[in-house]
């Protein structure tokens, strides 16, 4: 059974290299340990699994509104959040061949698993924020740090977001882009990087008006509503509520969704209660008033807050483990893709019957061009119809289109000609289309 769920995670890495959705970094000058670069698929499929989650928390509600903040912010934020002093794991390093270790995550009793005989020493908070300079000179006084977090922008930009939007409470703020973690134990292919996608959101509540508790479960059931509408196997999560001692330094309350990945049962996403934490530590820090003034008691409040998190780049990695399926044909095994059709990097691919037919070519183009404006279009020539259809089974493409000889009048069958096969990537049924009916047929599908 583990060698079976090993098996698939390297099944996935290859195929992630194989057909460019993710490949090893710097891979010329012989890769950066655990970074990763996105090819076109992947970018793809990234893009689209953030465009959905978007749309699903900002673009469809009413309370929610979006912010896209500086990357690097001063440094007072940092300290005043207390980053700066508490975002740290416990590092610890082999005595006799210095391998580094979380010590959080071995058996510190137990000899250095690298060596097999070193003593593990006495671990030390390690900062996990990543440090650079701004300007010409490294002095200290120009340190400044890439955000760990995308959430500080949310709090810090609270006022000016809430007055210009003009939004009462509740409601939130989202924002999605990168954040960078000096991990000690980056791994498991973009499971754990240095440098990640991170989409979350602050919903700020006027703690005399709503329920904690109300919301924290709200938000429970929609995060868990979003997974499943990207297709994340829900038999493979569990929610799992993390204890006194265990929550990050702002947290009253911290539910983990995990995933069953095939390298064990791990965080995916998180929801936190943050209380007026941030609020709070930023007014003293600043000097500057963060409150919300609320229209119908005339009081100033400070704003508490509920934040979902999620990775985006875990969030690709469960949906590729969750939608990977290997189907045993008569001859040979189909591997596919089964992406929710809204997230597939390539939405339909277009392909002429033969190659070497300039007739069937040209209107597979003429098809390719009247579709690719509204669908994500592969137009693909090479091999076989049969090796083309596995290739986009294979990156999970749900409808592929193609002209043969009927399409252009010049097959037996007249009465198909203006019409093509659209074969479906699930029931692998094909069925003729008439050409001029296609954008509508695809419109309905996605
Ligand atoms: N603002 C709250 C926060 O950042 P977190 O649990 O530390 O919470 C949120 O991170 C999410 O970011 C995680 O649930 C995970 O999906 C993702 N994440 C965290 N560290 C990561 C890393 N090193 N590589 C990839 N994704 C990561």
């Amino acid at each position: 059974m583990a060698e079976e769920k090993n098996d698939l995670m390297e099944k996935i890495v290859s195929l992630c290299k194989r057909r460019g959705f993710v490949f090893s970094g710097s891979d010329i000058y012989g890769g950066l340990a655990n970074s990763w670069d996105f090819g076109p698929y992947g970018a793809q499929l990234k893009k689209n699994i953030k465009d959905h989650w978007w749309k699903f928390f900002v673009e469809s509600r009413d309370d929610m509104v979006g912010l896209d903040a500086a990357v690097i912010m001063n440094p007072k934020v940092w300290e005043a959040s207390g980053h700066t002093g508490n975002f740290s794991d416990p590092l610890t390093e082999c005595g006799s061949c210095h391998t580094r270790f979380r010590a959080d995550q071995i058996d510190m009793s137990q000899p250095c698993t690298h060596c097999g005989k070193g003593k593990l020493v006495e671990p030390k908070n390690f900062n996990l924020m990543l440090k650079t300079f701004l300007g010409p000179t490294e002095e200290t006084a120009d340190v400044a740090y890439l955000r760990p977090e995308t959430a500080q922008a949310m709090f810090i930009d609270f006022v000016t977001v809430q007055q210009t939007s003009r939004k009462r409470l509740p409601f939130g703020i989202a924002q999605m882009g990168k954040a960078f973690r000096n991990e000690i134990t980056p791994g498991n292919f973009i499971f754990r990087t240095r440098e990640f996608d991170l989409m979350e959101f602050e919903y700020f509540f006027n703690p005399k008006k709503s329920n904690w508790e109300d919301l924290f479960e709200n938000w429970k059931q929609a995060i868990e509503e979003w997974m499943k509408a990207v297709g994340i196997d829900m038999e493979r999560v569990k929610a799992v509520e993390i204890p006194d001692g265990e929550r990050a330094h702002y947290s009253k309350r911290t539910i983990d969704f995990e995933f069953l990945y095939p390298f064990g049962q791990k965080e995916l996403f998180g929801l936190a209660y943050r209380t007026d934490y941030d609020l709070a530590q930023h007014e003293k820090a600043s000097g500057q008033e963060l409150r919300y003034l609320d229209p119908e008691t005339n009081e100033k409040v400070l704003p508490h807050v509920i934040e979902p998190a999620f990775g985006a780049d875990r969030a690709m990695l469960a949906i590729l483990l969750s939608s990977y399926v290997e189907e045993k044909g008569d001859e040979e095994i189909r591997v596919v893709l089964k992406l929710p059709k809204k997230l597939a990097p390539v939405k339909v691919a277009v392909f002429p019957l033969m190659k070497n037919k300039p007739e069937l070519v040209a209107k597979a183009k003429e098809i390719f061009d009247t579709l690719k404006g509204d669908f994500t279009c592969e137009f693909d020539d090479n091999g076989n119809v049969g090796k083309r259809y596995r290739r986009q089974d294979e990156i999970g493409t749900p409808y592929c289109v193609t002209v043969d000889f009927d399409t252009i009048g010049a097959g037996e069958d007249k009465s198909l000609e203006g019409t093509v096969t659209v074969r479906d990537r699930d029931t692998m049924q094909q069925e003729r289309v008439p050409i001029e009916r296609l954008k509508g047929f695809f419109a309905e599908k996605f």
